[in-house]
């Protein structure tokens, strides 16, 4: 069986996500990088999301197909993404959910407009059967979601990634895959996350990925609430 990702259905979508991403983060990324640099207190997420709300930042392609073929491997049931954009990096999970026959994708995203891109990309895909696109703010939405968790994807701000991770441990089963992206490009706002994972006592397994970006990949190897359901 050949892959959803090259059906054309699918791979159009994407090539359109890419063809858009280049062309307006080329303009978008220089000023969000600058507003960053000039920063000097902490961000709320509605500030941070609306200093960003004019680029697609979608990750890089070779991270949607490690992603297509970890949930390929994995055959998880529950997927959350932190960060869904225009939904690139949920076509590729849903592409390997609809593949494996089953598991659904929760992705979140604090921006009303990206949520409704999103939900329209991945039905033009054909894919949202396999994902529900949440507009909310991550943590938020994490601390209300009831479902035992296989794998985490977070690419929202860095800024959040540890109170998003803090807010999903009660529900990660144990084994659960934990991926997070842009950890070297936004090194700072990422460094208390870092420490979280690569601390033994706190129950993860974790390295990182120099790919430009930086990819941390973690295995939740502590006790979980989860593992009986
Ligand atoms: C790097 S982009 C996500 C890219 C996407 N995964 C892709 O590859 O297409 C980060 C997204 O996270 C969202 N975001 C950032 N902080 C958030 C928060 N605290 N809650 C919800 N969404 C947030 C932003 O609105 C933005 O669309």
């Amino acid at each position: 069986m050949t892959s959803s990702l090259f059906s054309p259905q699918v791979s159009t979508v994407l090539e359109h996500i890419a063809f858009e991403q280049q062309r307006v983060d080329e303009i978008e990324q220089p000023k969000l990088l600058e507003k960053i640099r000039r920063r000097a207190t902490p961000w709320t997420p509605e500030e941070l999301v609306a200093a960003c709300a004019g680029g697609y930042y979608a990750a890089p392609a070779a991270i949607g197909r490690m992603l297509y073929t970890c949930v390929r491997a994995i055959r998880p049931q529950t997927v959350f993404e932190f960060g869904t954009s225009y939904g690139f990096t949920a076509i590729h999970i849903a592409a390997a959910l609809r593949d494996n026959g089953s598991g659904t994708l929760y992705t979140v995203d604090l921006h009303a407009g990206k949520c409704a891109a999103a939900r329209d990309n991945l039905k033009a895909a054909g894919l949202d059967e396999h994902a529900e696109v949440v507009t909310g703010e991550a943590v938020d939405v994490m601390s209300s979601f009831s479902l035992p968790i296989d794998f985490l994807y977070l690419d929202g701000w860095a800024d959040f990634y540890l109170d998003v991770l803090r807010a999903a441990e009660p529900r990660l089963r144990s084994g659960a895959l934990v991926h997070a992206d842009d950890t070297e490009k936004f090194a700072a706002a990422a460094r208390p996350y870092l420490d979280h994972v690569r601390d033994p006592a706190n129950g993860y397994v974790s390295l990182g990925i120099t790919d430009g970006q930086g990819l941390e990949l973690s295995t939740y190897t502590g006790p979980s609430e989860q593992d009986a359901s």
